[in-house]
C-alpha cells in the first residue's frame, strides 16, 4: 500500500481545527470540560484542538481498536481505560473518524453509564455513507467520501500515522 492523493492539506485541516476549537470554547464558556482523546487515531487531532480550546480542559485518553486492515471488525477492544473520574463532569469525546459509528456509540454508552453531567462528540472526519449506528456528532470537521484514508493520526496497519496531512491509500501492485 502506498499513499495516494492528498484529500485534505495541512492548511485545510488547521483552519477547520481552529474553527471547531472556537465553537467549542464558545459553547462551553464559563464551564470546565474533560476532553477524552480516543487513541491511537485521534492523537494528532486531539493535541491540535486542545491547545486551541480557550476554557479549562482536563485531559484523558481511551485506547481502543476495532479495525483489522481496512475493515471495522465491529468488535471493540479496550486496551486501556480512563484514569480520571467523569461523574458529574462535562465530557468532550475527541475522535479521528466516524465510519460505521459502532466504535463511538459503544464508547458513548460506556461513558454515559458513569454519569457525566454532559457528553458531546467531536470528530474530525465523517464517512457518512457507511453509517450503521445513528450517533449524533456535535462537532464535525469534514464529511469525506467512502475511501480508506491515512495520515494525521490515521493508519493502515499502524503505518502512515505521522503524515501531517490526510491522503487516500492505494494498492501499489
Ligand atoms: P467505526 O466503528 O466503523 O465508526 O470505526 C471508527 C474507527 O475506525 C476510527 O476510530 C478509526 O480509527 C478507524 N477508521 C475508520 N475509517 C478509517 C479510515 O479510512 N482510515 C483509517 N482508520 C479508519
Ligand atoms: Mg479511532
Amino acid at each position: 500500500m502506498v499513499v495516494g492523493k492528498p484529500l485534505l492539506t495541512v492548511q485545510q485541516i488547521q483552519k477547520r481545527v481552529a474553527e471547531l476549537a472556537e465553537e467549542i470554547s464558545r459553547d462551553y464558556e464559563g464551564k470546565e470540560i474533560i476532553a477524552i482523546g480516543i487513541l491511537k487515531g485521534a492523537f494528532m487531532f486531539f493535541s491540535d484542538i486542545v491547545r486551541l480550546i480557550q476554557i479549562h480542559t482536563d485531559i484523558d485518553f481511551l485506547n481502543v481498536s476495532s479495525y483489522s486492515k481496512t475493515e471495522s471488525s465491529g468488535e471493540i477492544k479496550i486496551h486501556s481505560g480512563l484514569r480520571e473520574e467523569i461523574k458529574g463532569r462535562h465530557v468532550l469525546l475527541v475522535e479521528d473518524i466516524i465510519d460505521t459509528g459502532i466504535t463511538i456509540e459503544h464508547i458513548k454508552n460506556m461513558l454515559l453509564a458513569k454519569g457525566p453531567a454532559s457528553l458531546r462528540i467531536c470528530c474530525l472526519l465523517d464517512k457518512k455513507a457507511r453509517r450503521k449506528a445513528d450517533v449524533r456528532i456535535d462537532y464535525k470537521g469534514f464529511e469525506i467520501p467512502d475511501k480508506y484514508i491515512v495520515g494525521y493520526g490515521l493508519d493502515y496497519e499502524n503505518k502512515f500515522r505521522n503524515l501531517p496531512y490526510i491522503a487516500t491509500l492505494k494498492n501499489n501492485i
